[in-house]
């Protein structure tokens, strides 16, 4: 079983389901409205919980009822949650999504209590760190927190992973240098490099600009075609399953948490993490909301028979 330690963001969703996704100065009348779980870091430690992982969890909320509430649905997952922070004065993330009948969506987020924490928060977790096989880490949080925890982490040998979410074209070179393995969509890996993710050709040309970088390991992931990895000597497409996607939020959240439950900490079954990360996130689009369209390790298993 892999420890896993996050260092990330936690939001309360606020979902909306519409017929069609709201054109600038239209008002429209949605058909659903509720709440759950979000934020990319909170997601990615539950879909590493989920999927077997000994998960810990480093951030932020506010000192409201949406932070305890976050706090506490963290905890029921099994989550180890010490290293969250309640901020005084301050509101929990919170995220405002829109999600059409063709499954396509939109997101705003507030960060709230999210960028509140920093090098000092993530020292107090230094324990935590040097005993996990990865440290996962976004930038919906500071990026000097992830610099603190992933400078911790090499130091003794534990694995970092960086997902470049939401989209940023300015990341620290310091960063991407203690950076073992990037994990981008199409979207995060252009802003990144500048290079258009179209086809293999491309998705090659992408990885070996991130390999330029500094990061030892590229995985792009590709939506419904599944995910590209390049880890400097195989370049490959590992598929996806073909499936209906009703609300495709967290997917991307869900694939990075199972990989890490999955990988080997030596990384030597690359190939087969990614495919099974793929089933995991196969089946978080087939199911409305963040946390809760999450699934569990027999679930995943049982795609895999
Ligand atoms: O990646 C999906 C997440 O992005 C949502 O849960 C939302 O909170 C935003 O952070
Ligand atoms: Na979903």
């Amino acid at each position: 079983m892999n420890t896993v330690t996050i260092v990330g963001s936690i939001n309360l969703d606020n979902n909306l389901r519409v017929e069609q996704l709201v054109r600038p100065g239209e008002t429209i009348h949605a058909k659903e409205h509720y709440t759950a779980g979000g934020g990319k870091g909170a997601n990615q430690a539950v879909a590493a919980c989920r999927a077997g992982s000994q998960t810990h969890f480093i951030g932020a909320v506010g000192d409201d009822a949406p932070g305890q509430m976050m706090r506490q649905m963290l905890q029921n997952e099994d989550i180890d949650v010490t290293g969250i922070q309640t901020i005084a004065d301050q509101t929990t993330g919170q995220a405002f999504i829109s999600v059409d009948d063709a499954g396509e969506n939109n997101i705003i987020i507030y960060a709230g209590a999210n960028f509140d924490f920093g090098v000092s928060e993530v020292q107090v977790q230094t324990v935590t760190i040097q005993k996990s096989d990865f440290v996962i880490a976004q930038f919906e949080t500071s990026s000097e927190a992830t610099i603190e925890a992933f400078k911790l982490a090499q130091a003794s040998g534990v694995k970092t992973i960086l997902n470049p979410a939401p989209a940023k074209a300015e990341i620290a070179p310091e960063l991407l240098a203690l950076t073992d393995i990037i994990i981008p969509n199409e979207t995060e890996a252009q802003v990144i490099t500048g290079v258009q993710v179209v086809d293999e050709a491309s998705a090659k040309q992408a990885a070996t600009a991130l390999h330029a970088l500094g990061v030892a390991v590229v995985i792009i992931t590709v939506g419904a075609q599944g995910a590209y990895y390049d880890d400097g000597q195989t370049f490959a497409l590992v598929p996806a399953l073909k499936v209906h996607a009703v609300d495709t939020t967290a997917a991307g959240d869900t694939f990075i948490g199972a990989l890490s439950s999955i990988l080997h900490p030596d990384l030597s079954n690359l190939a087969d993490a990614i495919l099974l990360a793929n089933q995991a996130s196969s089946i978080t689009v087939q199911r409305y909301g963040a946390q809760p369209s999450i699934p569990y390790q027999k679930e995943i298993e049982q795609l895999s028979k």
